[in-house]
């Protein structure tokens, strides 16, 4: 795994941890930072050894949003194609990449998190949170809006009485509030949250890859797509689910009383090639 300046990545026992590594500057994201997520999440797709992957930020933010100096004041002096380059990789890793990439991607939400940063949390299948975290639109405080994709995303997950509410008042919320309003999975208290991710991400890796994989696509592919669409793709990731799987063996262990799906997964090996 290459080397970076603004991430630690670390492989353990199928979970790979990426760590936004600018505690220093609350884990603002700056031009490097995206180049770095947009390699890193590149490599990761096609990484086998990767079942879940997890998101994180070190020391007390896990990310402050985009670096208001590098990202903003000093990219304005950035030739055009440099600017068009690094918000293409910021759209992409956050609002495109994760979704489409086929582990599950967990936001562990270890400290603030402000403007931009609601999109990784957005971004990520599942997010937990310790219970001490705040979140905040903070950008009507510095005299704007919540722009890029900020809006567009935030429009798609909460309700107009919440986003607006938020973005409106620049005041931060605390995870329980987050929770309540749909925009994290779950708050916890903050001793149990390595804890929580750690089992979270032991129940993934007992699931077939390739099933994992189609609940991510038939989800995202529905949500933007009318019912027709989605139901042709839906039987597409069927067909094509039990391609990989060999046939339906989780329905084969289930008849042969090998396990009761309703409270665990079947047992998933890989064809062999
Ligand atoms: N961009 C650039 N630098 C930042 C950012 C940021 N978003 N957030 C923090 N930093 C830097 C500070 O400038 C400071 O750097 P310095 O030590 O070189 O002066 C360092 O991180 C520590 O910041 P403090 O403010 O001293 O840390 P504190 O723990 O007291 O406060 C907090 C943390 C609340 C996150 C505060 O730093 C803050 O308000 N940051 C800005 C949050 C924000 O508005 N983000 C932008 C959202 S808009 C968008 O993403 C599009």
């Amino acid at each position: 795994m290459a080397q970076y300046q603004t991430l630690l990545v670390n492989k353990d026992n199928g979970v790979t941890t990426i760590t936004l590594n600018r505690p220093e500057k609350r884990n603002a994201m700056s031009p490097q930072l995206h180049r770095e997520m947009y390699d890193v999440l590149t490599d990761l797709r096609y990484d086998n050894e990767t079942r879940v992957i997890v998101i994180t930020g070190a020391g007390e933010s896990f990310c402050a949003g985009q670096d208001l100096k590098q990202y903003f004041l000093e990219m304005d002096s950035q030739p055009e194609r440099v600017r068009d380059e690094v918000r293409e990789k910021s759209r992409q890793w956050r609002n495109e990449m994760i979704r489409k990439l086929p582990q599950p991607v967990i936001a562990k939400i270890n400290g603030w998190v402000f403007g931009g940063g609601f999109t990784i949390v957005s971004g990520c299948d599942i997010a937990i949170a310790a219970d001490d975290v705040r979140f905040g639109l903070s950008e009507v405080n510095f005299g704007h809006f919540p722009g890029g994709e900020v809006t567009i995303v935030l429009t798609e997950h909460l309700q107009p009485k919440h986003g607006l509410y938020y973005a409106l008042t620049g005041q931060t919320m605390t995870a329980k509030e987050a929770e309540r309003i749909g925009l994290i999975t779950k708050a916890v208290p903050r001793a149990d949250l390595e804890k929580e991710v750690q089992e979270l991400a032991n129940c993934l890796m007992e699931k077939s890859p390739h099933a994992l994989k189609a609940v991510k696509e038939a989800w995202y592919y529905t949500f933007y797509s009318n019912p027709e669409v989605a139901y042709e793709i839906s039987n597409l990731i069927s067909d094509r689910t039990k391609l990989e799987q060999g046939g339906r063996p989780g329905l084969q262990q289930f008849v042969k009383k090998e396990y009761r799906p309703g409270l665990g997964a079947f047992k998933w090996e890989e064809k062999k090639e």
